[in-house]
């Protein structure tokens, strides 16, 4: 079985205060929350605030973004063990804003899954189609392409502690939320991706989000479907009733 995992990517948003605020307002709601793993992902800025704020909750911290060494004359960067050293326990890998304003490519990605595994953290590994990938039938070659060449010579033992979030482009921040089946269908192909890389057994603990304008009407049916195991939530994470009530939707 797999445990679902619903994480909060905030993106850049929120002062200080307002994370401040944001934590001690879920904190009361989240006791007794155990089926699902919950993940927030603020700026790094605050992921020391936060962990302290979580402590003793279910709550996870975790980081938008990492850099692919651990220390070094790499100006502006974070790597997974100053990650480690203030609590967090994830990393989001590749995500498609990263990818599109920042040029990361799959080696990119690759070099950062690397050094995320060498760590405690579990890489949160985003793949997804652009609308025009998808209009030109092209999406399952995409998501091939992502899946293997970002996880490009990790071995089985390492996949274990892999995430993968399915984020179409075209769902992100647009209110058009990819329907239960066509995330579905795409789900079942990275598993297979997987399993081809991993061996079954191992592709059937690796958990798989969903990812594109989730909200407190849409994630039950897309929680319902056979491969979707928990969701990348953006905006809808960024409002304490609104994201409690994804999490209670789980629960
Ligand atoms: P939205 O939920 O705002 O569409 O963002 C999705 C996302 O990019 C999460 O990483």
């Amino acid at each position: 079985m797999r445990k679902p995992l619903v994480a909060g990517n905030w993106k850049m948003f929120k002062t200080r205060e307002e994370a401040q605020r944001f934590s001690s307002e879920l904190v009361p709601l989240v006791t007794g929350l155990s089926d699902t793993e919950v993940l927030i992902c603020p700026p790094y800025l605050y992921i020391h605030q936060l962990v302290e704020a979580f402590e003793g909750t279910p709550i996870q911290i975790g980081a938008q973004n990492v850099f692919w060494q651990d220390q070094g004359a790499f100006t502006g960067e974070v790597g997974p063990a100053m990650l480690e050293s203030v609590g967090a326990t994830y990393a989001i890998v590749g995500h498609s804003e990263r990818r599109q304003y920042f040029s990361e490519t799959d080696e990119i990605v690759n070099k950062k899954i690397q050094a995320v595994l060498s760590s405690s953290l579990h890489p949160i590994v985003c793949v997804g189609e652009t609308l025009d990938e998808r209009e030109q039938g092209k999406t399952s070659t995409v998501i091939q392409n992502q899946v293997m060449r970002g996880l490009s010579q990790i071995n089985e033992k390492q996949a274990q502690a892999l995430v993968i979030a399915y984020e179409p482009v075209w769902a992100i921040g647009t209110g058009k939320t990819a329907t239960p089946q066509i995330a579905q269908e795409v789900h079942a192909h990275i598993r297979e991706i997987l399993s081809r890389l991993f061996g079954k057994t191992v592709a059937n603990t690796i958990r798989v989000l969903y990812g594109g304008s989730v909200k407190p009407d849409t994630i039950d049916a897309l929680m319902a479907m056979q491969d979707i195991d928990g969701a990348l939530v953006g905006g809808a994470s960024l409002d304490v009733a609104s994201f409690a009530t994804i999490l209670g939707c789980k629960g």
